[in-house]
């Protein structure tokens, strides 16, 4: 049995697996599910204390053992797959086969279905769990999220030491609102969506990165810039950062590799009612964090 606290609820109601509880997105989508009376078991790798609210399971995604204890039981898996190769993911996948849960498989919208090879490997990966859950007759749902706004909160440290920001560019996309991607995966993690197609969530407007920092200067009452790196420079700092050097090489392709796109699309509104918000927003409502 998963190492539980706090309040189970009663068993007719949801209950509902979320993966990457402790992170950017998985914390909002918990919330968001407890918000809505559905009962929640979070997947984290480390109880770290007493975490209320909600019932935790503690484990890697790797290990089936513990993928299966959290899933006893689920009716619904929020599943991310934050790791650089989808080979680990085989036996998650048997154990999601065997609970057979109704499966919301957070993916890229990076993703080109025409390509043989994906632009990077984290969008490669991302590819390949998609292909493994439909191989597993798991029929997911899959929520396509353009650059989560989140990502910004790594900008934090620069910030607060100056009004450069500097990093290596990456391709203009429609960047999102965490909070919008969490609520369209609580919409379908309650809601029956049938859909076969991807959503592809993505934010209201296109943005560099520089754009970007101008509007987080904006919300905080300063003139913040945006100063691209090389790819050398941006591998070397992240690696004397200490990040693993797989991630750092990951990180790299992307920024060399992924390409633009202008793409802006209405599925966020379809699958939560109301329009995305946009990075102006997102950075006012988080200006106390770069402070
Ligand atoms: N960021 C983007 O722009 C973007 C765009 C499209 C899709 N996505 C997808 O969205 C996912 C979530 O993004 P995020 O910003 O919320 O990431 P995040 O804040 O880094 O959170 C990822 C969470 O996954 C957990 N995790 C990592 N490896 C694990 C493992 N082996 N077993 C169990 N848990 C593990 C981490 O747990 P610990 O707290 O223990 O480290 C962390 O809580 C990403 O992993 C990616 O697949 C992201």
């Amino acid at each position: 049995m998963p190492d539980t606290t706090g309040p189970t609820g009663p068993a007719r109601r949801s209950s509902i697996l979320v993966t990457g509880a402790a992170g950017n997105l998985g914390r909002e989508v918990v919330a968001r599910l407890r918000a809505r009376g559905a009962r929640v078991r979070g997947l984290v790798r480390d109880q770290g204390g007493p975490r209320p609210g909600a019932e935790w399971a503690v484990g890697d995604l790797t290990d089936p053992a513990a993928m299966r204890a959290a899933l006893a039981g689920v009716d619904a898996v929020f599943l991310i797959w934050p790791l650089l190769d989808s080979a680990p993911a085989q036996d998650m996948v048997a154990e999601l086969g065997a609970a057979a849960p109704r499966v919301v498989y957070l993916s890229s919208t990076a993703i080109d279905d025409r390509a043989v090879r994906q632009s990077d490997p984290i969008v490669q990966v991302h590819a390949d769990m998609e292909a493994l859950l439909r191989e597993a007759g798991l029929r997911p749902v899959v929520l396509r999220s353009d650059t989560l706004a989140s990502n910004a909160r790594g900008w934090a440290p620069q910030v607060r030491a100056g009004d450069v920001v500097s990093g290596p560019e990456i391709a203009r996309t429609a960047v999102v609102d965490e909070r919008d991607v969490a609520d369209a995966a609580a919409a379908a993690l309650l809601g029956h969506h049938d859909r076969h197609e991807p959503y592809l969530l993505t934010g209201p407007e296109v943005l560099s990165r520089a754009d970007q920092v101008a509007l987080l200067g904006a919300a905080l009452g300063r003139r913040l810039r945006f100063r691209a790196v090389t790819a050398d420079l941006a591998r070397s700092r992240m690696l004397a950062d200490g990040r693993p050097e797989r991630l750092v090489e990951a990180l790299v392709a992307a920024s060399l590799r992924r390409p633009e796109s202008d793409r802006v699309t209405d599925h966020v509104e379809r699958l939560t009612g109301r329009p995305a918000g946009t990075f102006a927003r997102w950075a006012v409502d988080h200006a106390a964090e770069f402070g």
